[in-house]
């Protein structure tokens, strides 16, 4: 069975807590519960991560790209300032695994820091506004694409 990583970054954790005007009263946890369902309705095997550390998520990738496992990334704040999880990102699509970046929200409807996304040039796509959706939509987009 193909394998995925939905990996989160900083924030993430406390969805339905955290601004639930702008993210939705999901919690982190229905995302999870969420993601594997619809991997596994489309045949993708699924684990769900989070972290607040940039080097966590950046060895996180490491390793998807050492055990060739497709990703789908909500880098959330990381989007649009770090470097190092772009050249970690850039390694997984190099390897010719799919990297699609996620938002819950568009940031290009936000403030202006957000219209940024260092990640977006070296995904394979990028999926933005959908809320939870976003996860759905991304996770059918790698079972096409790989
Ligand atoms: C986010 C958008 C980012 O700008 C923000 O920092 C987040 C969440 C989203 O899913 O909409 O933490 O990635």
């Amino acid at each position: 069975m193909m394998r995925a990583l939905v990996l989160n970054g900083p924030n993430l954790g406390r969805l339905g807590v955290r601004e639930p005007d702008v993210y939705g009263t999901a919690s982190y946890e229905d995302l999870v519960v969420a993601a594997e369902k619809w991997g596994a309705e489309c045949g993708i095997q699924v684990e769900v991560r989070q972290t607040d550390d940039e080097s966590e998520l950046i060895g996180w990738l490491h390793e998807a790209v050492d055990a060739g496992v497709h990703v789908v990334l909500n880098p959330a704040a990381f989007t649009h300032y770090s470097y190092s999880l772009r050249d970690a990102a850039a390694q997984v699509t190099k390897a010719g695994l799919v990297l699609v970046e996620v938002h819950l929200t568009n940031p290009y409807g936000r403030e202006a820091f957000r219209h940024v996304s260092v990640i977006g040039p070296v995904a394979t796509g990028t999926v933005a506004g959908f809320g939870l959706d976003s996860y759905r939509l991304a996770l059918s987009a790698v079972a096409s694409r790989a």
